[in-house]
């Protein structure tokens, strides 16, 4: 019998596992609010909860591996063609079947500096190089993504708007990146916040996507649908692309009550209204606060906004902010990961907790440096 131990892939133990935000308080006597992954601060829509307990008298049924009803309502409300979409555990998932069909070892993938991780996770899982650009004024920069393209390529990944940054990439932006790109190299543009942009010049890429051939767009039902705990994630993608991923996804790979919810969420339009209105009403509100404290807030496009803080040792750093915060109770999301350790990003919540981070922030910045 062989006295070796069961050896990981090479490249495996090297990738930093994915870091989600904090739910818990330093403190257990203190019930935390939760402003660190993105979540919708209302829940989610009554039709959709609705939906999910429905479903709850069918959970010894497999779900339809086709998602054909949730397909339909998709393909309705986007005006898209059926046969190209794709779903996914989450738009994570659709990320990673990305990387599995399309990188062989030594291929490459390419993405912003500050780009989301899921990304990157996916690419070395493959053998893949992650090649990173540069971000200046942390937004995603089209030419620096660009240069870094070379015949290994396969995939060049961004957030639309982006996470951790909250920034976005104009669709002229978008259009001349695609246009700067090989035919074989698939440009996904990943909209998980794209509802909460209504910048000028602002596109979700959707219509790009309807004539070209090599672009992916993905959505997810986790931000502005609040449905993050049911994975629900999609992509309207060329037919080759959806082919290829559906032959190797988990065939069941959306639950059923996570299909059912989507399916009522979507046609929530008051839920999706009330929800763009939060952020719409907080974020400039936040925006402004934070930055009257002397902070240096990134203007956001996305239900969060990320904050810069004196660096550390400076009593004012991040850190220390994230840890005062957490001792009140209030989760905020530290993004020393995403190599940003002077920022932290904060999720837009409801009314009386935005007031309230706010004015622990204050009291924070008072404190004498
Ligand atoms: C930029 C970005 N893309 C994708 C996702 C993942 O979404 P899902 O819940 O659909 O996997 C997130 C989640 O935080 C995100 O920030």
């Amino acid at each position: 019998m062989s006295k070796t131990l069961p050896q990981a892939k090479p490249g495996i133990l090297d990738i930093q596992a994915y870091v989600p935000g904090k739910s818990k308080a330093p403190n257990p006597a203190i019930v935390p609010v939760k402003m660190s992954s993105n979540e919708n601060a209302l829940g989610c829509s009554p039709a959709a909860l609705a939906a999910f307990q429905d479903a709850g008298g069918r959970l010894s049924r497999y779900p339809d591996s086709t998602n054909a009803d949730l397909r339909a309502a998709i393909a309705n409300h986007y005006r898209l063609e059926p046969e190209r979409l794709v779903f996914g555990c989450g738009s994570d998932e659709i990320f990673a079947l990305l990387n599995q069909v399309y990188l062989e070892p030594g291929d490459n993938i390419v993405m912003g500096q500050f780009g989301f991780a899921a990304y990157a996770i996916g690419a070395r899982a493959c053998g893949g190089e992650v090649r990173y650009a540069d971000e200046p004024k942390l937004t995603t920069h089209v030419d620096n993504l660009l240069a870094l393209v070379d015949e290994r390529t396969k995939l060049v990944f961004f957030a639309n708007p982006s996470n951790p940054t909250g920034t976005i990439l104009s669709d002229e932006e978008v259009r001349r990146l695609h246009a700067g790109l090989p035919g074989n190299v698939i440009l996904v543009i990943d909209g998980a916040y794209c509802e909460f942009s209504r910048a000028p010049g602002f596109s979700d890429g959707i219509d790009l996507a309807r004539t070209a051939d090599n672009v992916v767009v993905t959505r997810t039902f986790s931000k502005l649908h609040g449905l993050a705990a049911l994975r629900v994630g999609w992509a309207y993608a060329p037919e080759p692309v959806v082919a290829a991923l559906d032959r190797i996804r988990l065939p069941f790979n959306v639950v059923l009550p996570g299909q059912d919810a989507a399916i009522a969420a979507l046609a929530d339009q008051d839920f999706q209204d009330r929800s763009l209105a939060l952020v719409e009403q907080w974020r400039p509100w936040l925006t402004q606060q934070l930055g009257g404290m002397g902070l240096d807030v990134i203007p956001s496009e996305a239900n969060f906004v990320l904050v810069g803080f004196p660096k550390a040792p400076d009593a004012r750093s991040a850190g220390a902010a994230e840890a005062y915060l957490a001792d009140r109770g209030w989760i905020v999301r530290g993004v020393k990961n995403y190599g940003l350790p002077d920022h932290l990003r904060i999720t837009i919540g409801l009314e009386p907790h935005n007031r309230a981070v706010i004015e622990a922030l204050s009291n924070f910045m008072k404190a004498k440096p």
